[in-house]
């Protein structure tokens, strides 16, 4: 299975991935995470998404699309989700080009449906664990009680400014990529909004 997940900044794309790559044994090919990796390794990639991603912007798509392509070909070509990719309409054409000269051209898009009210509350409350990255929602999800605070990191494109820019930025250049995908009948819109093992099996549902 080849899936992409879609949707705003706090859909959930990271909780949902983890709990899909897991059932379907897929590999989870964040391009978030991996920046987060590059920039924690203090890579020549690490250093030039980190401004972008600290003011909320998106990463050049050349950037992106290098890693991306990456972390596809290392995942085998088939067995993958892809986490926070493509977000412009560039990124999605060479996405299917990438994919098309591989012959590995069907996928399918899953996009998770949240308000913007919900999107800036779940975001402020996430903190991840820097060790495992795993995530939580201080009322939703709460870490173990008996995990240490400095093991949480509260992420520095969760705060109120770069949210309400990491949202503008989604609606200019993301949002877009919605009719991109129903025209090439692809998406499958899943409800975002509810308890995490619920919202799991509506996106089973419709894979299934
Ligand atoms: P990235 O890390 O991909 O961030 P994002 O897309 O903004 O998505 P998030 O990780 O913020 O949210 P999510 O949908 O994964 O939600 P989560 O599951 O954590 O990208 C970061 C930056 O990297 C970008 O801004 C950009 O700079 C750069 N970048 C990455 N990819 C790029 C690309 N393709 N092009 C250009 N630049 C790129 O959930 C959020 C919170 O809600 C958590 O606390 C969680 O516990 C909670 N939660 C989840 N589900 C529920 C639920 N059902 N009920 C209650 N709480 C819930």
């Amino acid at each position: 299975m080849r899936l992409v997940l879609f949707g705003p900044p706090g859909a959930g794309k990271g909780t949902q991935a983890k709990y899909l790559a897991t059932h379907y044994t897929l590999a989870h090919l964040s391009t978030g995470d991996m920046f987060r990796a590059a920039i924690k390794e203090g890579t020549p990639v690490g250093k030039e998404a980190k401004s972008y991603m600290d003011a909320g912007k998106l990463v050049p798509d050349s950037v992106v699309c290098g890693i991306a392509g990456e972390g596809i070909e290392n995942a085998g070509l088939n067995q993958f989700i892809l986490d926070g990719f493509p977000r412009t309409i560039p990124q999605a054409e060479w996405l299917d080009d990438f994919l098309t000269r591989h012959n590995a051209d069907d996928y399918v898009v899953v996009s998770l449906k949240v308000d913007v009210e919900l999107i800036v509350e779940r975001l402020s409350n996430r903190r991840m664990n820097k060790e495992t990255g795993e995530i939580y929602h201080l009322v939703y999800n709460p870490p173990p009680a008996d995990l240490p605070t400095q093991v949480l990191l509260h992420r520095s494109d969760d705060q109120p400014e770069a949210i309400r820019e990491r949202l503008a930025v989604y609606e200019a250049d993301t949002a877009p990529l919605e009719a991109y995908f129903r025209g090439k009948n692809r998406l499958k819109e899943v409800d975002g909004v509810g308890e995490i093992e619920e919202i799991f099996e509506r996106i089973k549902a419709v894979l299934d």
